[in-house]
Parts: C-alpha cells; structure tokens; sequence
C-alpha cells in the first residue's frame, strides 16, 4: 500500500498560522543582523513549521534532505544540479506576491502572508519523478491548490490554469549572460480539473522548514503524479484561461514533452525509456538500484479517472 489511509492529526502538530508568519519575521531579522550569515546556505532562510500529517502521504522513507537540496533542476541558477544550491542564496523570497488573473471573478494580487493566512498547512510526503529517470520521496509542507482557486471564484469559460515563475535577472544568475537555457519566464499549465484535484499542492516548506530558495521558494507547485518539470518554482502569476496554455518544455521540444506529461512506465521518452527510475540515495552510477516506475508515479487510484477515454500516448 503506498498511500496512507488514515490521517493521523494531533492538535499539538499544527502551528497557527501566524505563529509561523512570525516566525519567518524573526528569522529575516536576523538575516539583516547578520545572525544567520554565519549558517550554511542551504539552512540559512530555513524557520521551522509544522503542519498537519495529511491522508495523502505515502509511507515510503523520505529522501535525505540534503540530497533533496543539492541536487535540484531550476534553470534561472544554471544548468547543473548543483547550480541550484550554490546560488540562489541570492533570490530574495520576501517580500513576495503572486498576482491571479484571467477568467475569475475576484482577480487579486496577494501577498504570500494573505496567501497562506486562511490557510492550514498540511505534510504531505510525495514521491518526485523527474522525467530525466531519478526520483525522491519529499515531505513537503503546502495546502491545496484548489483552495487558492476557489477564493477568486473562477468563471465558468476557465478550462486552464497557467503559472508563471519570477523573472529577475539581477537574483538569478540562469536569466543573465550570453548563455540562457529556456527562455524566460517559465510557464508552466494544467487543466482545470487537475488543478482542483485534492493530490495538487502549493508548498511553502519541506522537512518541517520554510522552503529554500533552490526548491522553489517562497511557493512551488507539487503535482505528485506528474513528472517534475509541472512542479514550477517561485511563482508569481497564476492566470485562469480556456485555452491550452503554452508550457516552457513543450515549447522546446513538442515532441519529447507534452502538456499532460502523466508520469507513465509504458510510453518511453522518444530518447530513453520510462520504464523504471533511480531513486537517489540508492547507490549511484554501476551500483545504482533501479525500481519499477509506476502508472501515474503510484497515484492511479486517485487521478486516473481525470483521463478516462483520453489516449495517453497521444496525449503524453
Ligand atoms: N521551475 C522553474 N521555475 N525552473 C526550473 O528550471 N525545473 C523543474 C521543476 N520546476 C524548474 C522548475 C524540474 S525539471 C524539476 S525535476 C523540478 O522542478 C525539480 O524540483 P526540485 O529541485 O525541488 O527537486
């Protein structure tokens, strides 16, 4: 059995709120101090949070953390998995709003702060498939998208949700210089029903701590049953549309990434098969133990219905 089916919540686990707000404060001040410039990068933006343990959390052993923030994709810090780590200590996660628009009632700009305030932060521990071929298990600290999307109360014609990363040269590195990767911003979109569907998180945290910068922060999107690149980092605009929205990889390779991108073991990449996965952590290079990779990354239960009918190798 791979998803829990008991949520097993004690009061004791849930910090209100604006414990947590305040504590981000704290911490920025003593960022300002120059208190926490003497801790380690990957631990110096990082407060502790806690959240409520969630049904959806899958009882596998969570990668080790250093692992899950060392070894990261997110292109406006460079290219190689260790990019990430080694400079985004110069992205600034605070302050920090996310504007929502397009076919909604309620259009707003809202500060992180009045993002998370009606908000009760959950754990969720998910596995990670990266369509590269490696894997983790990550808990992760968010709340459901769908709650988000409610409040600005979308109109009937929104069929999509497009989202958009920050765009700020002078913090990240990737947007700067002759050499740019993916062209800027990057997009990232799903359909409405998979943007309301209860597996599909914001997160704000991972491992009981505020996000760090290289894993997306202040807020990321987590689709568990998706390959990683849906998973966009540092967001700051989420547009309801009816259209199929663009998508950073679909646009630069139509034919190796496609819009759904459903973690899928039967349709191999048109480079390299799909069939199993390197879970990190489990040995590295001849060593490496490879594992079956699962229908929908194991959450078929849950989201296979979202396609019945819809050709998966077609729709890829
Ligand atoms: N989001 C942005 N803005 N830029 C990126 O380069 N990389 C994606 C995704 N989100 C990426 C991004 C890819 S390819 C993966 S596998 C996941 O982030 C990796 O998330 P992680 O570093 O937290 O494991």
């Amino acid at each position: 059995m791979l998803i829990r089916n008991r949520p097993d919540i004690a009061s004791s686990d849930i910090t209100p709120h604006s414990v947590y707000l305040r504590r981000r404060d704290i911490l920025a001040g003593a960022v300002g101090i120059g208190v926490s410039a003497m801790l380690p990068l990957r631990t110096a933006r990082a407060a502790p949070v806690a959240a409520q343990k969630s049904a959806f959390s899958t009882d596998e052993t969570p990668t080790r953390r250093e692992d899950a923030t060392s070894y990261n994709n997110f292109y406006e810090f460079g290219t190689d998995k260790a990019d990430p780590a080694a400079k985004a200590g110069s992205l600034k996660p605070s302050p920090w709003s996310v504007k929502i628009d397009g076919l909604v009632r309620k259009p707003a700009t809202m500060t992180l702060e009045d993002i998370l305030k009606p908000v009760m932060l959950e754990e969720r521990i998910y596995r990670l498939r990266c369509v590269e071929g490696w894997s983790m298990v990550i808990p992760w600290i968010g709340f459901p998208l769908a709650d988000l999307i409610k409040r600005v109360e979308p109109l009937g014609s929104a069929k999509y949700v497009a989202f958009e990363t920050l765009v700020r040269p002078e913090e990240m590195p990737g947007q700067r210089g002759l050499f740019q990767p993916l062209p800027w911003p990057y997009v990232e979109g799903l359909r409405l029903d998979e943007a309301m569907h209860p597996l599909t998180i914001l997160a704000t945290g991972m491992y009981g701590e505020t996000l760090p910068n290289q894993n997306g922060a202040p807020l990321r999107l987590v689709v568990p049953w998706k390959y990683g690149f849906k998973s966009i980092k540092s967001i700051v605009r989420i547009s309801l549309v009816e259209t199929q929205p663009p998508t950073t990889w679909k646009a630069l390779a139509d034919d190796e990434y496609g819009f759904y991108s459903n973690v899928n073991p039967e349709v191999d990449h048109p480079r390299w098969s799909q069939a199993t996965e390197r879970r990190i952590g489990e040995g590295s290079g001849l060593f490496a133990k490879r594992r079956p990779t699962l229908m929908f990354n194991g959450y078929g239960e849950q989201v296979a219905h979202l396609y019945s009918g819809m050709d998966l190798r077609a729709n890829y």
